[in-house]
């Protein structure tokens, strides 16, 4: 699908957060730890859950999705051998656990996902190997058995992978004994995650230093969940206020979730209130460059750096980002050069040395602003480059033609119509 965006307008209006995506895939994926039914509040109706609910389908899930609120019941495992699926996110690999506790084996095709870099899952077979799997790695597939059941375990992560964790989690908590995750990832969507799983009867304690503590119990039930809203969408959206001078209210967006992010737009000089049903972004006057590190949470995320590049080459002067996430998330920046940007990626780390240092692809960029937008054609690589698609065109003067929009719908509701009640200009029509 290809959209078309008449820029230059600024964006004013209320708009309400969709629950978080990489928090609602995942609760999907836990639900088939128990045979009884699971609703999920403030469900999001995007491709990720469509593609993760094609998974949970094939494993013997009925799911009945209606205004907002999902029913994901899962009475028997019906196949624990999946490997034809129509289309692939990142979210199979997280089914072994389930898959293993319930049925005792379980095959799950490679993943596919967003071409942000190479995307190892050294981390996530180390865990369940350690948990009492044995996983043979196939062309296709990962293949896992359990022969003697799944036990707890002492896991330190290399790195506090958001993913990793999450696999340990699913696997550990009706797993026999105990489990203690070290380095563990701890966004506010696997505290969700954590919760909705004590709701089912797990017993999950938050340690200090990133440590998780887990009590494996031999049964889980089904439970009832309102999953948080999409920090992800609260802050594209928060730059597209401010990168268009426009005034937006965002509903449901929490401070509690976005305290790196608002000390960054107060530094840019853009304008932000709390309020106790969600946060208004707006610009105070000329915008001021920042220099940004992403992180893991609570550092500033590798999911926002797209929308604030944007943002950043309409600031005044030189601007850096470091990326320290994903290898190679810079790309969707030649497009913005397109429209006048002067944006310049590089490979070496820019203030500070990460784990990425002497490696031969770009993840720093400097960004030069301010610099005026024009309108082109652009094709999306993955879901956040697809937001700064969006944000630049909507800042820019004229028209651009953004093909992939599939991709984008990954990741946002219904995005075209809740953008057009903020006065923007897009439409939409099949790719050519
Ligand atoms: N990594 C390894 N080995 C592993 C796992 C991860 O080296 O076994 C590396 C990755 O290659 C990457 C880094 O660790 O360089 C971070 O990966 P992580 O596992 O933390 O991320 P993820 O679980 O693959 C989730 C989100 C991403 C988000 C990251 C970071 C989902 C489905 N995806 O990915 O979201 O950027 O955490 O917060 O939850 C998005 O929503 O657009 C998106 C890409």
């Amino acid at each position: 699908m290809r959209a078309i965006i008449k820029g230059g307008r600024s964006l004013e209006g209320s708009i309400t957060l969709a629950g978080a995506k990489n928090a609602a895939t995942k609760m999907m994926l836990a639900s088939l730890l128990t045979d009884e039914p699971c609703i999920l509040y403030n469900f999001p109706d995007i491709g990720d859950t469509e593609i993760t609910a094609e998974l949970c389908k094939k494993i013997g899930s009925t799911i009945d999705l209606r205004h907002g609120t999902l029913t994901i019941h899962t009475p028997e495992i019906k196949e624990s051998r999946v490997l034809q699926l129509s289309r692939r996110n990142r979210l199979p690999i997280l089914a072994l656990g389930p898959l293993l506790i319930r049925a005792g084996e379980a095959e799950v095709p490679i993943l596919g996902g967003d071409k942000i870099g190479p995307r190892p899952v050294d981390l996530h077979i180390e865990a369940l190997k350690a948990l009492g799997a044995e996983i043979e790695v196939t062309p296709e597939s990962y293949r896992a058995s359990a022969p003697k059941g799944l036990h707890g375990a002492e896991i330190a992560f290399a790195f506090p992978s958001v993913g990793a964790t999450e696999n340990a989690l699913l696997a550990s908590v009706r797993a026999k004994g105990k489990t203690v995750l070290r380095n563990a990832a701890m966004e506010p969507e696997i505290i969700d995650l954590i919760k909705m799983l004590q709701k089912m009867g797990a017993i999950i304690e938050l340690g200090s230093d990133r440590t998780i503590y887990i009590e494996g119990v031999s049964h889980l039930h089904g439970t009832t969940h309102t999953i948080l809203p999409d920090r992800n969408e609260a802050v594209s959206f928060a730059c597209l206020a401010i990168a268009t001078n426009g005034r937006i209210f965002v509903h449901g967006a929490s401070q509690d979730h976005l305290i790196t992010f608002l000390n960054v737009i107060r530094r840019l000089g853009g304008e932000y209130e709390v309020a106790p049903e969600g946060i208004a972004f707006s610009r105070k006057g000329a915008l001021k460059p920042v220099h940004i590190e992403t992180g893991t949470h609570p550092g500033y995320m590798t999911d926002w750096q797209q929308p604030l590049t944007v943002l950043l080459t309409q600031a005044e002067g030189m601007s850096t980002i470091h990326e320290t996430i994903y290898e190679d998330r810079f790309g969707y920046t030649e497009d913005l050069n397109r429209m006048g940007a002067r944006i310049e990626p590089a490979h070496g780390c820019i203030n500070g040395i990460c784990r990425f240092s002497g490696k031969t692809f770009n993840h720093s960029a400097k960004i030069y602003g301010s610099t005026p937008l024009s309108g082109t054609n652009m094709k999306i690589r993955d879901i956040r480059a697809g937001i700064a698609h969006v944000i630049a065109a909507l800042v820019a003067d004229g028209t651009s033609e953004i093909d992939g929009m599939e991709e984008l719908d990954r990741g946002y509701e219904k995005i075209d119509e809740r953008l057009r009640k903020l006065g923007a200009d897009i439409s939409r029509v099949k790719s050519a």
